[in-house]
């Protein structure tokens, strides 16, 4: 069978403030930011794309800035975290050290599943995590490097965040979720690895790591949520056979939109999560050098008749809502995923 589904395309999240949001992705967390644009379903508000520079599809976290938004809380609907891949397990150590010297909560190292984690908050209070693959799943060793290692100055060559390493919704039966994938999107490497239902791609990635909570409530997605998962389509036919496949059964999506950096695809699983369906291409360079990627407001050519008024809003918004850094960073919870002991 032929793989619909490569892996993770983007994650696109809902920040308060731009400002602030760009300089924790940024100088923070060391990415790329790659397009400064709008929301094309809101083109008045701003949206912002952050990447690993050399590759974005797979390491690209997006935001829509919504500042009138309440925080939001996870459930069916609102995913729970999303986890960035680092090198090794000393590269982890030294994010540890880096967080914290920054003022941030970082809390770890936890073991599990064959990974190495530490978790933290955004500004907004996104829950990241960064993780590193661990088979040893040895917590007395990695607690000693963790103790052992020193701070960091600025990010290293091996501290980079290189791609997404997975996304974590909630849902309420892996069998459900699993005949949903299997049904429209041909994904059959699922293995529900006791309260973590594993999606894996045709490499043997995992790329979902759904959390299984058969009493949880419908979350709510706002400022510090995640709003879609979009996922890497192999092709536009592709793209187009699961779209046929969900109207053959009345399955609500939005057809097939050109974003003009991609073509996407929108529906919801069984428990109210959404996801995108995303061609790789054309890409983020189409309509900006390279060079320059992300540094000027940039919108697809049916809105750029609207950018006097678009950018009149945008700069109106800006003056009501001022860029405040936290003084202090929410702390993480205990991680969701069944720890290694
Ligand atoms: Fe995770
Ligand atoms: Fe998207």
């Amino acid at each position: 069978m032929e793989s619909i589904v490569k892996g993770l395309h983007h994650i696109t999240l809902v920040t308060g403030n731009y400002v602030v949001n760009n300089r924790f992705y940024t100088e923070v967390l060391g990415l790329r930011r790659v397009k400064l644009s709008v929301n094309q379903d809101d083109i008045y508000h701003r949206h912002l794309f952050y990447a690993n520079f050399d590759k974005p599809t797979g390491s690209a976290i997006t935001f829509f800035e919504w500042p009138e938004l309440p925080r939001g809380y996870p459930g069916y609907g609102s995913p729970h975290h999303l986890a960035y891949r680092v090198g090794s397990p000393e590269a982890l150590a030294k994010w540890f050290h880096f967080l914290r010297e920054g003022n941030i909560a970082a809390r770890g190292p936890y073991v599990y599943g064959g990974l190495a984690s530490i978790y933290l908050r955004d500004p907004d209070g996104v829950l990241l995590e960064l993780t590193t693959p661990y088979p040893d799943a040895d917590i007395g060793y990695l607690k000693e490097l963790f103790t052992q290692t020193s701070t960091p100055t600025a990010i290293s060559q091996d501290m980079r965040l290189t791609a997404f390493d997975h996304a974590s919704p909630i849902i309420s039966d892996p069998k459900l979720t699993s005949r949903f994938l299997e049904k429209f999107l041909d994904i059959v490497k699922v293995d529900d690895a006791g309260g973590v239902l594993r999606v894996l791609n045709m490499d043997g990635d995992v790329y979902l790591r759904c959390i299984v909570d058969p009493v949880n409530v419908d979350g709510y997605v706002a400022r510090g949520s995640v709003h879609h998962i979009a996922l890497c389509v192999e092709s536009e036919e592709m793209q187009r056979l699961v779209m046929r496949r969900l109207n053959s059964v009345g399955w609500r999506n939005s057809g097939i939109v050109d974003r003009f950096w991609f073509k996407s695809l929108y529906f919801r699983d069984p428990d109210g999560n959404l996801f995108e369906l995303a061609t790789e291409g054309p890409g983020y360079d189409v309509d900006e050098p390279r060079e320059t990627l992300g540094s000027r407001l940039v919108l697809p050519p049916w809105l750029e008749p609207l950018r006097q008024q678009i950018e009149k809003k945008l700069a109106e918004r800006d003056a009501g809502n001022a860029a405040e850094w936290p003084t202090v960073f929410e702390e993480p919870p205990e991680p969701p995923e069944p720890l290694a002991q």
